[in-house]
């Protein structure tokens, strides 16, 4: 597996993976995602001959009906199909789970692809049910776990500040 590097980027250089591989059939538009562009929202890309391999994004966001601006959301998780198994994916979630708990996050939410709920479930993640708009038959459920001091030294803090 090659050592490729990985930066903070802004966003536009992380939608066409997202397109690609989280919404290969839909609109492109689809993958310019509410929040993209505040201040405190975080897009690292993993990095190879210029163009994004791999994308994590971190965004504060409450849970649907909640009013919690504690609550930080994790999107665009992505990764080359090729390059998946070697723990880049795992990065990538250590870096959003770090930043989010280094700006106070509470807890970290997403909706789940149905591909990627066993290692979310392995790395500590749950899914919750007990919310009244979750459709209990979706594929992708919206799982979650809290944010501990701890997490704070996760992923990479050379990356907090934009420089963008
Ligand atoms: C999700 C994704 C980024 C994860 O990256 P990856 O390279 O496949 O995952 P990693 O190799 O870093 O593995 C992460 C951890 O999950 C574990 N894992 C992997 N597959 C697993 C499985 N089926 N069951 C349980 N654990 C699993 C790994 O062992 C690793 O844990 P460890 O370091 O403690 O051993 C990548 O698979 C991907 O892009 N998938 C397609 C897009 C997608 O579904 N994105 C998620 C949107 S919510």
């Amino acid at each position: 597996m090659p050592a490729l590097p990985h930066a903070r980027v802004p966003a536009a250089v992380v939608r066409p993976l997202r397109a690609a591989i989280l919404r290969p059939d839909r609109p492109f538009a689809e993958s310019v995602y509410t929040h993209d562009d505040d201040p405190d929202t975080l897009h690292v890309a993993l990095m190879r001959d210029g163009a994004a391999v791999g994308s994590v994004t971190a965004m504060r966001q409450p849970i649907p009906e909640q009013d919690d601006r504690s609550q930080w959301r994790l999107r665009g998780v992505t990764l080359s199909s090729e390059l998946r198994g070697g723990g880049y994916g795992k990065m990538l979630i250590m870096v959003g789970i770090g930043y989010a708990a280094r700006r106070g996050g509470s807890l970290l939410w997403f909706y789940s692809s149905e591909y990627a709920i066993p290692i979310y479930l392995h790395l500590g993640f749950a899914i919750r049910a007990d919310l009244s708009f979750i459709d209990p038959a979706s594929p992708n459920p919206l799982m979650w776990r809290p944010l501990t001091p701890e997490d704070r030294l996760l992923g990479d803090p050379a990356l907090d500040d934009a420089g963008f």
